[in-house]
């Protein structure tokens, strides 16, 4: 019989994938539960307007929910209900204590864990989706199979089973393009114990991602191993990611200093078929949920097992990363006269990247609030990552106290525009910087934003993803990443 599914935490990383799981396995029920009412409600919402945007996810919730996917807030009566338990619940980088700054703050997945052992009636398949740290299933399996009435259970035949088997399947699913990399994922990594018991357990997770018709993931494309491989392979696969990115942003600046241009260094790079095209886009730095917690917790784990040239060498990808962000700034300075204070600089988009909502560390965070402190007056623009930008930059508003807490706001130093309208953002600005890529910014009317800005009027385009030479026939100075 098909077991059913569960998964603790509805997230980025559990909507998204227990979606495509339902829509695959029409014949197993998928439940996903979250502390958060707020977030439940909003995958339930009658007109569907979900708490993540992500391109083709409302269809899939659409084909699906209520028909085997379903969503609530009632973790027990779910852990019951299920025999098979994915856990995506948020594991952030540490801030307080031992390995603050650098690992990983477990204390969502210790309580998820507490919370399993306690509701759960029978055996049950636990399996990591959330990046964590390496050894994090072995701390698991000791917490749910600590010794009491309910850690082992006698099965006919086999004797003494463990309760609870944990596996490890890390998500490799990127924000924007989720959909089609959960439909066609290049791999699907389960990492589970190598006795019987355990690789029962990983065969029963095989099944789901073949699909109920096997025509889901290719068999030769799902690769198991052992629960460690499988969960350093998750760190090690973003921070080598991350390290690419970092590698041509470094060649990036000293294509500025030299007249090289880093696309054409990047193109000619990435036509060699060892190192790929991919991954090379020089840009104001990687931001999203995963490179900086997974490189942080890479080096913390390098450091904890006292390799401590290899902690260092990680830390530069971050060190580079940050570095990126204080160059757009100083480039500005340079090109705006040495001076910001009060200058009106326009942000086209918060997002991390296209396609996303997110704005979890993204670089836009930290250009506005380098810049907020030199006194610029930023309008901040993006078509979905306006709520989240509000939220994340919440400590630089305050509430005008006077009003009662009315939508009138005053500011600390110079107000913070939030507008979906481009134009709007960029009327009187002096400056326009092109954080995101969004795919409409290459089409908006640069002669009428041109005409609306204070001159000389400067774009910033950090990605590169403009037309230079019809801007600077329109009259702008550009700036690029890397040229
Ligand atoms: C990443 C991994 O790709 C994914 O496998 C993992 O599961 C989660 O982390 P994500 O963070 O969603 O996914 O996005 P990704 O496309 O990897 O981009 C990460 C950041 O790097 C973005 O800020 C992006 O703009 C930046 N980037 C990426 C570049 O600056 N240049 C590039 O060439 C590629
Ligand atoms: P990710 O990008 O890893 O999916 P998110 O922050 O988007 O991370 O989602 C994690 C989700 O896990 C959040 O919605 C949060 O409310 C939920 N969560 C955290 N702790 C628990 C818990 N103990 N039980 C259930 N859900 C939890």
């Amino acid at each position: 019989m098909n077991k059913d599914i569960v998964c603790i935490g509805a997230g980025y990383i559990g909507g998204p994938t227990m979606a495509v799981i339902a829509k695959m396995n029409p014949d197993r029920k998928v439940i996903v539960v979250d502390i958060n009412e707020k977030r439940i409600a909003a995958w339930n919402s009658a007109d569907f307007d979900l708490p993540i945007y992500e391109p083709g996810l409302v269809d899939v919730v659409r084909e699906v929910r209520g028909k085997n996917l379903f969503f609530s807030t009632d973790i027990e009566a779910a852990v019951k209900e299920c025999d098979i338990i994915f856990v995506g619940v948020n594991t952030p980088t540490k801030m307080f204590g031992k390995g603050a700054g650098r690992a990983s703050d477990l204390q969502y997945w210790e309580s998820t864990a507490r919370n399993i052992k306690a509701w759960a009636n029978g055996p049950k398949i636990v399996v990591e989706k959330s990046t964590l740290p390496v050894r994090t299933a072995a701390a698991m399996e000791a917490i749910l199979n600590a010794q009491d009435a309910r850690s082992e259970v006698k099965v006919e035949g086999q004797g003494q089973q463990r309760n609870f088997t944990v596996l490890s399947n890390p998500e490799f699913l990127a924000e924007g393009t989720a959909i089609k990399d959960l439909m066609n994922p290049d791999r699907v990594l389960i990492g589970g114990p190598q006795d019987a018991q355990g690789q029962a357990a990983v065969d029963a997770v095989v099944e789901i991602y073949e699909g109920a018709a096997k025509n889901w993931v290719p068999r030769e494309k799902i690769l198991t191993t052992n629960v460690w491989s499988a969960e350093l392979t998750k760190l090690a696969a973003n921070a080598f990611l991350a390290q690419r990115v970092s590698s041509i942003n470094a060649i990036a600046g000293l294509c500025e200093a030299t007249g090289a241009d880093v696309d054409e260094v990047a193109k000619v790079m990435g036509a060699d078929h060892r190192i790929g095209p991919k991954f090379l886009k020089a840009g104001p730095g990687f931001g999203g949920s995963c490179f900086k917690k997974d490189v942080l917790n890479l080096v913390y784990l390098c450091e904890s097992f006292g390799l401590h040239t290899a902690a260092e060498y990680w830390h530069e990808v971050i060190k580079m990363n940050d570095h990126q962000q204080e160059r757009i700034v100083s480039r500005l300075f340079k090109a705006m006269f040495n001076t910001l204070a009060n200058k009106k600089i326009a942000i086209f988009g918060f997002a991390f990247k296209a396609d996303t909502g997110d704005t979890r560390e993204t670089p836009a965070g930290t250009v506005v609030r380098l810049l907020h402190d030199e006194h610029v007056r930023l309008a901040i623009t993006d078509p979905k990552a306006l709520a989240n930008a509000k939220k994340d930059l919440a400590d630089l508003i305050e509430e005008d106290i006077s009003t009662g807490g009315s939508d009138s706001r005053i500011f600390k130093q110079a107000p913070i525009e939030f507008t979906e309208d481009e134009y709007a953002a960029a009327r009187d600005a002096d400056a326009i910087v092109v954080m995101t890529d969004w795919c409409h910014y290459p089409t908006l009317d640069w002669a009428r934003l041109y005409a609306s800005m204070r001159k000389p009027a400067l774009v910033f385009d950090t990605r590169n993803c403009l037309d230079s030479a019809a801007l600077k026939g329109l009259g702008f100075k550009v700036l690029q990443t890397g040229k």
